[in-house]
C-alpha cells in the first residue's frame, strides 16, 4: 500500500509536460488526458511503477494493461504486427484503437503490465498532450483508465482527483476527453482478428477496412479466463435500468434522442446524452452524465434505449456493465 502523497495538478504546457515526463521516468504515477478517457500512467518497463497503478486503483492483478506509445515505429519494437494488425495501425493510429499482438523479442513492457501473457496491448493515442508526454517520456507508458477499479471512467481531471487524490503523483489537466469511451480493443494473434472490447473506433469502420466481420471476443464474466472482462464494471452507486420506456417516481433519467418517456416530470434528475440522437456526442457525455445523475441521490438511473450501431455498441457495452449485478 502506498502512503498518501500530494497529488499535483499540472498544466498541459511545456513545463507541466516536462515535469510529468520526469515523474514517469523515475517510476511515479501520472494521470493524463487521452482522446478517449484519462489514463493513469506509469513506465511500462518498470514493474514497481506498474505495481503502483494496481495499488492506486485497487485493481485485481489479473488485468493486463494497455501500453501507450508515440508512434507506430515505437509500437513495432514492442509487438509483432501481422498484415491485418499493420493495416489497422496505419488506418486508425494515432487514435482510439488498441491492438493486442504477440510480444516481440525486443518487447520491454514488463510481465506485470502484461499480466504474464505472451501478448501485449498497444495504443498510439491521438491526443496532442498525450502524444507530447509520450514523446518526452521516451518509453512505453502503461495506462488503464484513471479511476478506482470498478468505478466510472474519468473524462476530466476533477474526476481523476475524486478517485485518486493523494494516491498518485500528478494529473495533467487537459480539459474534457473528446471521445468519452475507451479505445476499441482488437486482438490480432494469428487467425481472424477478434473484437475484445467495443470502443471509440466503431466496429463498422474496422470491418470496412479489413473486408470481413470481426469475430467476437471472450464473453464478459465475473471469473475471467481472458483478463479484463469483468461483467460488473463502470459502476455508479445507483442501480442502472436499461431500455427504460418510462421513468418511475424518484428515478434519475438518462435520455437519448427526442424521446420524452412517461413519468419524466417525476424524475429526480434528467440529463440527455444527445437530444439530436448523435452517438458521438452521446459517447463524449456518457461517463460524466452517469456521475452527475449518481450525485443526484437517486437509487436508480433509468436509461433510454440507445441504438446498437456505430459508437452505440461501446455505449451499450459500458451501460450493460454499469447495470450488471454486483
Ligand atoms: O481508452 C483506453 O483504452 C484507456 C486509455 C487510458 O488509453 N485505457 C484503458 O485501459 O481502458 P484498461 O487497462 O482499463 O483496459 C485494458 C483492457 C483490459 O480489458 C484488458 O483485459 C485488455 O485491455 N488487455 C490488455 N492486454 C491484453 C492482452 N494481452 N490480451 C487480452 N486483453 C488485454
Ligand atoms: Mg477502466
Amino acid at each position: 500500500q502506498r502512503s498518501m502523497v500530494q497529488t499535483k495538478r499540472l498544466t498541459p504546457d511545456a513545463a507541466g509536460l516536462a515535469e510529468a515526463a520526469s515523474i514517469l521516468r523515475r517510476g511515479g504515477l501520472v494521470a493524463f488526458p487521452t482522446e478517449t478517457v484519462y489514463g493513469l500512467g506509469a513506465d511500462a518497463t518498470n514493474p514497481e511503477a506498474v505495481a503502483g497503478i494496481y495499488a492506486a486503483k485497487e485493481r485485481p492483478s489479473f488485468n493486463p494493461l494497455i501500453s501507450h506509445l508515440d508512434s507506430f515505429e515505437a509500437a513495432k519494437v514492442q509487438g509483432v504486427f501481422d498484415e491485418t494488425a499493420e493495416r489497422l495501425a496505419k488506418a486508425f493510429w494515432p487514435g482510439p484503437l488498441t491492438l493486442v499482438v504477440p510480444a516481440a523479442k525486443t518487447c520491454t513492457v514488463s510481465d506485470l503490465a502484461r499480466a504474464g501473457l505472451d501478448s501485449v496491448a498497444l495504443r498510439v493515442p491521438a491526443h496532442l498532450m498525450a502524444h507530447a508526454l509520450l514523446e518526452k517520456t521516451g518509453c512505453p507508458v502503461a495506462a488503464p483508465s484513471a479511476n478506482r477499479s470498478g468505478r466510472i471512467s474519468p473524462t476530466e481531471a476533477d474526476h481523476v482527483l475524486g478517485d485518486l487524490d493523494g494516491r498518485i503523483d500528478a494529473v495533467i489537466d487537459g480539459g474534457p476527453a473528446m471521445v468519452g469511451v475507451e479505445s476499441t480493443i482488437v486482438a490480432c494473434l494469428g487467425g481472424a482478428p477478434r473484437l475484445l472490447r467495443p470502443g471509440g473506433v466503431p466496429r463498422e469502420a474496422i470491418e470496412a477496412l479489413i473486408g470481413c466481420r470481426l469475430e467476437a471476443g471472450p464473453e464478459a464474466t465475473d471469473n475471467p479466463v481472458a483478463p479484463g472482462m469483468l461483467a460488473s464494471h463502470y459502476a455508479p452507486r445507483a442501480q442502472v435500468r436499461l431500455d427504460a420506456a418510462e421513468i418511475r417516481p424518484g428515478e434519475a433519467a438518462l435520455l437519448f434522442g427526442s424521446t420524452s418517456p412517461d413519468g419524466l416530470p417525476e424524475a429526480r434528475a434528467v440529463l440527455s446524452l444527445s437530444e439530436s440522437g448523435d452517438l458521438i456526442e452521446a459517447a463524449a457525455r456518457l461517463f460524466s452524465s452517469l456521475r452527475q445523475l449518481d450525485a443526484s441521490g437517486a437509487d436508480t438511473i433509468a436509461v433510454s434505449p440507445i441504438p446498437e450501431t456505430g459508437l452505440g455498441e461501446a455505449i451499450n457495452d459500458r451501460l450493460r456493465r454499469a447495470a450488471a449485478e454486483r
